[in-house]
């Protein structure tokens, strides 16, 4: 057999990086329209799982463009960019929900929602998104479980500070047969929201041009 000419070993070469550049742009595009379609999809959750925690008819602002965005290590740990939406009527403070993740759970984050009524009380907790293990942890889910319409109408004081925990550790919140981690990390979590709106009710209000400069981006 005759041996490749340097012209022909460099039109292979050259085929060979066009088809890699080809590839990787291929894999690039897929990559973004999946991202757009996980984004899209998560935001038609959100604002549907907003209407369940408090319903349209309780509001008359556009409760999913008055938000802002914000991080406190303190209450919402891992450098996390939480979302406050903001339910007002005639101006006034309805509820706030805020959307952010319980980072203990078994397989990572649990993306949550959690409404907070003007007067501190909790209007529902819903969970957004999560990698928990079927059968197991994802009783979180409204869809399989009653188990998180359980924070209904908590307060921070109701249950005591010692019952803000499941029962294997002393507290008033089921958890789940053969799978308490979960649940352990819902519960601290909405726990430290609760907390944080305690501390930070005013800004958590607050005019959405006031509130952009004590917000994270
Ligand atoms: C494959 C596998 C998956 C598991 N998934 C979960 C889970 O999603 N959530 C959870 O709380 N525990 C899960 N567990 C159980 C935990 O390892 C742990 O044993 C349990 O949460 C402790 O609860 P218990 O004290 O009631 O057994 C899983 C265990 C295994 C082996």
């Amino acid at each position: 057999m005759d041996k490749p000419g340097k012209h022909q070993i460099l039109r292979s070469a050259a085929s060979l990086g066009l088809v890699a550049i080809i590839g990787t742009t291929l894999l690039t595009g897929v990559d973004h329209i999946t991202a757009d379609r996980i984004a899209a999809q998560e935001r038609r959750v959100i604002l549907e799982q907003l209407g369940q925690i408090i319903p349209p008819q309780r509001y008359d602002n556009e409760l999913q463009d008055d938000r802002i965005s914000l991080r406190d290590e303190r209450y919402f740990p891992n450098g996390q960019a939480v979302t406050a939406y903001r339910a007002r009527q005639q101006g006034q403070p309805v509820a706030v929900i805020l959307k952010f993740a319980a980072v203990n759970g078994y397989n990572g984050n649990i993306q949550l929602l959690a409404g907070i009524e003007a007067d501190g009380r909790l209007a529902g907790v819903r969970v957004v998104s999560h990698k928990e293990t079927p059968g197991l942890g994802d009783a979180i889910e409204s869809e399989k479980s009653d188990w998180v319409l359980g924070f209904d109408g908590r307060t921070l004081n109701d249950p005591a500070p010692t019952g803000w925990a499941v029962r294997r550790d002393g507290g008033e919140f089921d958890q789940f047969t053969g799978a308490t981690i979960t649940p352990r990390a819902v519960v601290e979590a909405v726990h430290s929201a609760l907390e944080y709106y305690e501390q930070n009710r005013e800004l958590l209000f607050s005019p959405a041009e006031e509130s952009a400069g004590n917000a994270a981006p």
